[in-house]
């Protein structure tokens, strides 16, 4: 029997999952039957009829990565602590919740790009759903710390208080950025780009040797990206391998099998200058 997989958001029909998980199915001659499902409202109950329809697993992308946390079943630990859930798989007892969006994006930087995060001074930009997501990987992978700063402070509160590391996570005004001091990481997670808004950074956010990694993709990546080179960053990285990491993760989990990403990563790159950005 053709096993169901989808993903859910809005809006998702631009999603690149299905195509990705469709390539990596391809590379093990599995038959998968994966959908992008557009849901404008009532995500729990879309949720039901795919599982009565056979759905067994569902990636969750904006603006439902909150939702699927809270009618989880059961939680992985990284998704508790990023307080959202990407990945759903169906068990006897309801649905499973994970998180592979910080997993991701700390191979994507550490084997794609060999970057070593080790003792990193990190400013994360935005404290919204895709900054919740990662936060947690970047501390498990070892850096120095973390500031997080957002337009609105009290998120980053929030966000800070529940990552429960004050020794190394600490939240800064957005007004502060421009004496806030250089960092040798700059991400942005913030969702300015994609809302085709400019934002200014000042260029005493990067430190000499500096990388810069927006979580965004395509369009929605080219303000942010356009600074980080303008800053002279080492390495000026969009979202596009961390979602082909992500995926990668799902994919392992339901099928048992660790995909190539390299080819289907490199396939999504020759694309890239026209992919509307996303999931
Ligand atoms: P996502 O899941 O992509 O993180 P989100 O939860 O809606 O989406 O969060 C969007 C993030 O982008 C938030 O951190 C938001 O800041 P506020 O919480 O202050 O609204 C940030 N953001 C959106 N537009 C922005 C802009 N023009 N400049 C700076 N930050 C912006």
């Amino acid at each position: 029997m053709t096993l169901r997989y989808a993903v859910f958001g809005h809006p998702v029909a631009h999603s690149l999952s299905p195509r990705i998980h469709r390539a990596f199915a391809s590379q093990f001659q599995l038959d998968i039957d994966y959908q992008a499902i557009e849901v404008d409202g009532d995500f729990p109950d879309a949720l039901q009829r795919f599982a009565e329809a056979g759905g067994v697993g569902a990636n969750v992308t904006l603006p439902y990565k909150e939702a699927a946390y809270a009618l989880s079943a059961t939680t992985s630990d990284r998704a508790r602590r990023a307080g959202a859930v990407n990945m759903l798989t169906r068990r006897a007892d309801g649905w499973a919740g994970d998180n592979t969006d910080g997993a991701g994006l700390v191979r994507d930087l550490t084997e794609r790009h060999r970057l070593d995060l080790r003792g990193r001074r990190v400013l994360l930009l935005g404290a919204g759903g895709a900054a919740h997501g990662v936060a947690p990987a970047l501390l498990d992978a070892g850096i120095d710390s973390l500031v997080v700063v957002n337009r609105h402070t009290d998120r980053a509160d929030r966000m800070v208080d529940q990552l429960s590391e004050p020794d190394r996570v600490s939240s800064r005004y957005w007004d502060d950025l421009e004496t806030i001091g250089g960092f040798e990481l700059v991400i942005n997670a913030t969702s300015a780009g994609r809302e085709h808004r400019q934002f200014q950074l000042p260029f005493s956010l990067a430190k000499p040797r500096f990388d810069a990694v927006d979580l965004n993709y395509g369009e929605g990546a080219i303000a942010f990206l356009a600074w980080a080179r303008a800053a002279h960053a080492d390495h000026a990285i969009d979202g596009l391998g961390m979602l082909v990491e992500q995926a990668a993760e799902c994919f392992e989990a339901w099928h048992g099998k660790r995909p190539d990403t390299e080819p289907v990563y490199q396939e999504l790159c020759a694309s890239s200058v026209t992919l509307r950005t996303g999931d």
